[in-house]
């Protein structure tokens, strides 16, 4: 038992407390605690456990108040309907907190507004939550989430303490974090992650409710201050706003902390692949959000003896070992919140195998057999009431192929990194750049369609600099120059590729089939590694797979010219597109060797 200190004692005041032993925090989260109920002044205190009966006793309630409703076809599965207001991630009100504005954003060219972070002074950010948090929980309870960002006690695990007002975030941080006590005895009195989340909406509440949904639309904030290590959001329960162990600390915090101790907080996801042979790679790839991430992570491959097994589907931690020079991957996360649109038994058999139980629903159709719907889901159309960025959350344990290493404390080990995205024209199915340097220019340089992951409307190419244009926690020249500065003498870097599943036709068409036929490019990217001579063809942007290189036994009518092929007239366009976005968003910032590469790079195009 920790003592509570008499300031402790009066900040709380009277509260109850519902659930937990409050004298068996640490000292530090007693305080922390206590300081933000005297600020938001809940009703009472909720010390969470993360144990199936707390799960069970939650549930209940909220299926009783309207909020969840079992989907009767599956155990222990729910359905959520949010407020149609608050459905996604809202990047024009996610900011980074920092003195120096340029910690935060790149020197953009004058007039230029900085797509990459989003920079608030602490004195505004003092205004704005002065204006949204003191009483904001009132009359609600106010729960206090113990957890993990990978395994409990782990060398690149670490904790944070989340307060929340919303009991479907209990809910779903169970799912996605570890939410555990085991956190309280690993932190003992040294310091966590801050996360303070409320939606926004004390009783008595003068707005209408939506679909049992609290939440402030018009007065939603979601604010990181990396050096406190503490996230503050407000308004929304929408997942990315508001389960703040995933993108929030993940990556926005984590980058942070990855470049003052030498490691990497990346958005990607971590597969184990088995070729027939025996032998197993690690991959790591980046896409932006709904460009396909969840799915390849758990591929279920379309070529004979091959075996894939998912590390995590989104977020990784990776850290370059001293004993063998390899780069070290750990997934901080316990679950997956997957788009449910397109996934089927089909595209991705494994995630549907994977919420069978124990998972929560968010915004999709429900039928009258009990059943959870979808766009993509079955051929027939049975209920279009599923909103395009609806999601499942589950628990990564259920995954029939969830790696038997994926909760090792130390992690996978790294051999290939991806980029990606939603190109419709001019990029080819898959290449290989040329350095550890010219794979960071490429991450860079990467683009993608928008998606309904975010507020972004209508569909249009847009830079997503390393899948991270939304969750960069620092200048992104500085981070350009960290993974610079990664490469070093007695490291073994793993080779950099870009691949791009959503080339179309004229006709509008896909021109690859994708999902498990993906298993194709990633023999060919295996098969580069392993050294295997005559299968690449050298290109101004990298090297592309020769025709006969790329396995296409038993896939007919791939039109493989079109999808491999690199227009000069396209890339010519996208070069100047490509050197003008370098210069004017990231200026000054942008590290000479990138730039050397871009100059390379333009070079090469022009001479093609
Ligand atoms: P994440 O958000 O990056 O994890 O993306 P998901 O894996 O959840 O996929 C997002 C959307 O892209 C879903 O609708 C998928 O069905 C679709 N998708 C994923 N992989 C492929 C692919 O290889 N080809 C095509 N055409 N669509 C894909
Ligand atoms: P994802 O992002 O699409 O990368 O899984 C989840 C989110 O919208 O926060
Ligand atoms: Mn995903």
């Amino acid at each position: 038992y920790y003592v509570i200190n008499e300031v402790v004692v009066k900040r709380l005041g009277h509260l109850p407390i519902y659930k937990g032993d409050f004298h068996l925090l640490p000292p530090k989260v007693q305080r922390f605690v206590a300081e933000k109920a005297e600020l938001m002044r809940p009703r009472g205190i909720y010390i969470c456990d993360g144990t199936e009966h707390e799960s069970e006793e939650i549930v209940d309630k909220l299926v009783e108040r309207g909020m969840l409703s079992p989907l009767k076809a599956y155990h222990n599965n729910y359905i959520c309907r949010t407020d149609p207001k608050d459905v996604a991630r809202v990047e024009s009100k996610t900011w980074m907190v920092t003195n120096d504005k340029y910690d935060t954003v790149c020197r953009t060219a004058e007039g230029v507004e900085p797509l990459m972070g989003h920079w608030m002074s602490p004195n505004d950010l003092s205004t704005e939550l002065d204006s949204r948090f003191p009483g904001c929980m009132a009359g609600r309870i106010m729960y206090v989430i113990p957890f993990s960002m990978g395994p409990v006690g782990g060398p690149l695990s670490k904790i944070g303490v989340q307060l929340t007002d919303s009991n479907y975030v209990v809910l779903s941080m169970r799912i996605m974090t570890r939410v555990t006590h085991e956190v309280f005895d690993v932190l003992g009195n040294s310091d966590f992650t801050r996360c303070i989340h409320s939606v926004g909406l004390p009783r008595p509440v003068k707005q209408r409710v939506i679909n049992h949904w609290p939440c402030n639309p018009d007065r939603v904030l979601i604010a990181h201050r990396p050096p406190e290590r503490e996230i503050w959001s407000f308004g929304s329960g929408y997942g990315g706003n508001s389960l703040l162990g995933k993108k929030c600390f993940a990556l926005r915090i984590a980058s942070n902390i990855a470049k003052d101790e030498g490691w990497m907080a990346e958005h990607m996801l971590i597969m184990g692949v088995t070729r027939p042979c025996g032998q197993e790679h690690f991959i790591a790839a980046a896409f932006p959000s709904a460009c396909g991430k969840t799915n390849l992570a758990m591929l279920e491959p379309t070529l004979p003896g091959w075996k894939v097994r998912c590390v995590g589907d989104d977020i990784a931690w990776m850290k370059f070992s001293k004993e063998d020079g390899r780069l070290y991957a750990i997934n901080p996360e316990a679950g997956f919140f997957g788009v449910a649109p397109g996934t089927s038994k089909k595209t991705n058999p494994m995630a549907v195998a994977t919420f069978q139980a124990n998972s929560i629903f968010t915004n999709v159709a429900e039928t009258a057999d009990g059943e959870y719907y979808w766009e993509g889901l079955e051929d027939e159309v049975k209920d279009k009431s599923y909103h395009p960025n609806s999601r499942f959350a589950a628990p990564a344990r259920q995954c029939p192929i969830i790696h038997p290493k994926w909760e090792d404390p130390q992690g996978v080990p790294i051999d290939a990194i991806i980029f990606g995205g939603r190109r419709p024209a001019g990029v080819p199915l898959v290449f290989e750049t040329n350095s550890w340097l010219h794979g960071i220019y490429t991450g860079a340089c990467l683009k993608s369609e928008t998606t309904a992951a975010a507020e972004h409307k209508g569909k249009s190419v847009m830079h997503d600099p390393m899948a991270m244009r939304p969750f960069m926690g620092y200048n992104f020249g500085k981070y350009l120059q960290h993974w610079i500065d990664l490469e070093q003498p007695g490291r073994i870097m793993p080779k950099i590729y870009h691949v791009n599943w959503f080339r179309k036709s004229a006709e509008g068409k896909f021109l690859w089939p994708g999902y498990g036929e993906n298993i194709r490019v990633i023999d060919w990217i295996i098969k580069r590694l392993d050294g295997v001579e005559g299968i690449g063809k050298e290109t101004a942007i990298g090297t592309v797979p020769t025709p006969e290189s790329l396995n296409l036994d038993g896939l007919d009518g791939v039109k493989l010219d079109e999808l491999m092929s690199v227009p000069k007239e396209y890339w010519a366009e996208d070069a100047v597109e490509v050197k003008n976005f370098l210069t004017t968003q990231v200026g000054e910032d942008l590290p000479a060797p990138i730039r050397n590469e871009m100059e390379q790079q333009e070079k090469r195009i022009n001479d093609m």
